[in-house]
């Protein structure tokens, strides 16, 4: 029998955490033990697991030693991988972490398989390997095929992203929101997650402001884009968080070295790996947060040519930010990882 290996979440009662549960199943990976790991506040709950119910344990500086860890995907925040991740590394566990903590570490590997697999080597250095921020991921996916056939110069983004982005408090935060405003009482409603009310709102800042007028979203865009891609490429985002649930949604203008056809290209991203083309919209049909809800896809439409500058295509990319942009990401990383250095 192949070799089955005792696989950690940490955060597996979170929105991400759940999500990489399923995925585990539905990506077969070889999973000897399950160790759901959360805070002592869902300490002895359960979670399920491949049909069984399988109890949360309190996330612990010792329990990777002691349940013989050798894959730890981290979801539970920033603070806590800083903190807890060194810990599964010394254990001999390879960390997957979700979180931006280790993201620009020189020495730890940013993957996104469809897009820089290789790197998933430079692991043994830290235990390692980052996760991108979710709107990366998706735009990354996009991009490559693109950028293999063309070169890219520089890219402009907006991204409209849900809520679930922010966790499963947040989503709660719309929700609530929403039903207050149906029961005419939005103007006591709670506003706890975001920096306003995102019912019936759109919010120009996700995360902290900077002193260069960009948010720390937007900069994490910059730099991990050209990190994953091993490009210098000129990135320009504005991140807004939408009143949506789930599916995060870009509209992404992509500079060339030269002349591109928005056919040429769009034959191209429909070959693309992880790619799902949905481009024709005088049928009305491009990509939308709804459809790509619990899909492993990225989606990709609304293509077409600058009306001055032929070097230039504007498109429009929407995918699951729970799955693309964080689980099946973690995850597709565990299988590669596997495949590449997981018999070692
Ligand atoms: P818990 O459910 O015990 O609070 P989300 O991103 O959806 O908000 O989920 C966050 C995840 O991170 C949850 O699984 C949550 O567990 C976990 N978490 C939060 N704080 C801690 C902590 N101090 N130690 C371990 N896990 C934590």
């Amino acid at each position: 029998m192949s070799k089955q290996y005792n696989v950690a979440v940490v955060g597996a009662t979170g929105a991400v955490g759940e999500e990489i549960l399923l995925i585990l199943d539905e990506m077969d990976i070889p999973v000897g033990k399950l160790i759901p790991l959360a805070s002592a506040r869902s300490a002895g709950n359960t979670v399920e697991f491949k049909g069984k119910n399988v109890t949360v344990l309190e996330l612990t500086e010792t329990v990777f030693d002691e349940q013989q860890v050798e894959i730890a995907l981290f979801s539970a925040g920033g603070s806590i991988s800083e903190k807890y991740a060194p810990f599964a590394a010394k254990a001999g566990a390879v960390v997957i972490d979700n979180t931006s903590h280790f993201r620009m570490q020189e020495d730890v590997p940013l993957v996104v398989p469809e897009v820089n697999p290789e790197d998933i080597r430079l692991w043994k250095k830290t235990g390692i390997i980052a996760n991108p921020n979710c709107s990366t991921i998706q735009m990354v996916i996009a991009l490559k095929p693109l950028d293999e056939a063309y070169g890219i110069r520089r890219v402009d983004v907006s991204t409209y992203q849900a809520t679930s982005g922010a966790g499963k408090t947040a989503m709660e935060e719309l929700m609530n929101q929403t039903r207050d405003l149906l029961n005419f009482d939005f103007e006591n409603t709670v506003v706890e997650k975001f920096p306003h009310k995102i019912a019936i709102n759109v919010i120009p800042q996700i995360d902290k402001f900077q002193d260069n007028g960009f948010t720390k979203e937007e900069l994490k865009m910059v730099n991990e884009t050209q990190k994953i891609m091993h490009k210098t490429m000129q990135v320009a985002a504005t991140c807004v968080r939408v009143p949506v649930l789930r599916g995060h949604s870009e509209s992404v203008t992509v500079h060339f070295d030269d002349v591109v056809h928005a056919d040429e290209a769009r034959e191209i991203l429909g070959k693309a790996e992880g790619v799902t083309l949905e481009d024709t919209p005088y049928e009305g049909k491009y990509p939308m947060p709804l459809n790509a809800t619990g899909k492993d896809d990225t989606f990709v439409g609304r293509i077409r040519n600058d009306l001055y500058d032929k070097s230039i295509l504007h498109m429009w990319i929407v995918a699951d930010n729970l799955r693309v942009g964080a689980a099946t990401n973690a995850v597709k990383i565990a299988k590669k990882w596997i495949e590449m250095e997981g018999g070692n």
